[in-house]
């Protein structure tokens, strides 16, 4: 698949389809004179004689159109042109792309209705477009024999002039979808093959390709570290634990390194309080956290965004055999904190305590961390929104900010200091879980006590990171969901660097 530009009038490209973006502002015949005419005012016919209405994720196909060279039509709704956002539109461009991918490589011409090329940039549109071409056709089925959406043939964007700073977005968006769908990929694949030594292989892999710095710490390294919470979740498996770390230096010296950080249990079987059937059925999505890091670790790599950024992920199985953690036992942390197990199924705090804890050691600025953490959390705010915990209000404003801009839900829970009560245990310094209430705080303020005073922020990410139905513009399962607004904040962060080194 190409994406390239051309000054054509869209009724002169050949292709499968045409695709054309309209919004619901203004005469439609107006805005599209030129195909409209070629076509004998079909389109302006359709708006007028069918209830399509050119809102957010409508779609019709007309099917052989005479008079343009395309050989089908493709009319994508993005609602109101006045109150138009990249995320919108490219949720509608992935619907629209969607519904053509179940044909092999289909070629597409896609143009856009003058009331949305008058205000949203080339450059923003060929982003968006490049994203939406690669995200669209990514399925939940990665072991299925035969796919049911496949990758496009050549797209072209009519009345584009192509030059360089095209390409750099169209590129641009290619890239971040790549990172978008690599994050679903290790997430989709079953537990029995994503595991904490594959997901090693398979990231050291692409990092070495990229020259990106990968180092992996072992058992024994993990031991030598004393990251005794995070091993003693791995202790019931026969696959055994690793760290995972990418160091992505392209911020300069004088720079201070981000962390981020992931929660990597590859099945969550819930150990010895061991899960029900219904709700284990999803559990080898609990290492979204960890391929998100990853994904955007790599990305910002080759999108050359000018950060230090290191990314530590914790990856374990969490199961039940002769040899797992039990009720009762007492860990001793990586910060020496005793943490009496009153639940095997709190396992994930467990691991970010130790990897939280060897990130603030490095040295790292800032520390974010993804998690799939509690399912008192999407009690709290549903399937569709993650929830925020952040020690420092400026972080937690900036990521809100870049979730906003990425159209990808985000809302701040409080650290409420009241329920370290919750966290008392009679035996050890803390326990691992709280009470019946509050369960998504109660495991933010667990986490807190291994960061100490450095800024930092937990998203728990159990809700939006697997979806359980699909819907037009993408499938069930994976998300990768923080992807994108990680990026975005990784340049925000980057320019902000910028504006601070220039004196005056
Ligand atoms: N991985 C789960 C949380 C989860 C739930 C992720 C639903 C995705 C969807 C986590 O390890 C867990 O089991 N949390 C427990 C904590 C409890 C035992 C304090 C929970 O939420 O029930
Ligand atoms: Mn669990
Ligand atoms: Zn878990």
């Amino acid at each position: 698949m190409t994406i390239s530009f051309t000054a054509d009038l869209p009724q002169d490209v050949v292709a499968d389809w045409l695709l054309i973006l309209v919004s619901s502002l203004g005469d439609p015949a107006q805005r599209f004179q030129d195909i409209d005419q070629q076509i004998a005012g079909m389109i302006s016919g359709v708006m007028r004689r069918t209830d399509f209405e050119a809102g957010e994720l409508e779609i019709l196909p007309l099917y052989q159109t005479a008079g343009i060279r395309a050989t089908n039509i493709l009319l994508v709704g993005c609602g109101d042109a006045a109150n138009l956002r990249k995320a919108g539109i490219r949720k509608s461009l992935l619907a629209g792309f969607r519904r053509i991918t179940t044909k092999q490589k289909q070629t597409v011409a896609v143009c856009f209705d003058s009331e949305i090329s008058s205000r949203i940039s080339e450059n923003v549109l060929t982003e968006i477009v490049a994203d939406s071409v690669v995200a669209a056709p990514i399925d939940a089925g990665v072991c299925r024999k035969e796919q049911k959406h496949f990758a496009l043939g050549d797209v072209v964007l009519c009345g584009f002039e192509s030059g360089s700073s095209l390409s750099a977005s169209a590129n641009r968006g290619q890239t971040i979808a790549a990172a978008v769908n690599l994050a679903k990929e290790l997430v989709n694949r079953p537990a029995n093959e994503i595991y904490p030594e594959t997901f090693c292989d398979r990231i050291a892999g692409l990092a070495g390709a990229a020259g990106i710095r990968c180092d992996i710490y072992d058992e024994p390294m993990l031991r030598r570290e004393r990251m005794g919470a995070m091993l003693a979740v791995a202790q019931g498996s026969d696959r055994s634990a690793r760290m995972l770390a990418l160091h992505v230096r392209a911020g300069g010296d004088s720079v201070p390194t981000i962390a981020l950080v992931g929660k990597g249990v590859t099945f969550d079987s819930g150990g010895y309080s061991l899960k029900p059937n219904d709700s284990m059925l999803t559990m080898k999505c609990d290492m979204a956290g960890a391929a998100t890091c990853v994904a955007v670790g790599l990305a910002a790599a080759q999108l050359r965004i000018p950060v230090n950024l290191s990314v530590y992920v914790g990856l374990v199985e969490n199961m039940v055999s002769g040899r797992a953690f039990k009720l009762g036992d007492v860990v001793t942390a990586r910060n020496g904190t005793t943490i009496e197990i009153q639940n095997t199924d709190a396992e994930g705090r467990l691991v970010l305590a130790d990897v939280l804890n060897f990130a603030v050691d490095s040295g790292a600025s800032q520390i974010i961390d993804l998690a799939t953490l509690t399912g008192a959390c999407v009690v709290a705010l549903g399937e569709d929104v993650a929830g925020l915990f952040c020690n420092t209000p400026d972080l937690a404003n900036s990521l809100l900010n870049s979730a906003d801009a990425e159209g990808e839900a985000l809302w701040q829970l409080p650290l409420y200091r009241q329920y370290d009560e919750l966290l008392k245990s009679d035996v050890a310094d803390v326990r691992n879980i709280g009470g019946r209430w509050a369960g998504a705080i109660t495991a933010a303020r667990f986490l807190q006590k291994f960061v100490g005073d450095t800024p930092w922020a937990h998203l728990d990410i159990a809700g939006p990171a697997f979806a359980t139905g699909s819907t037009s513009w993408r499938d069930s399962g994976a998300t990768g969901c923080f992807v994108r607004s990680l990026l975005y904040w990784l340049e925000e962060k980057a320019a902000g660097n910028g504006r601070e080194a220039q004196p005056g």
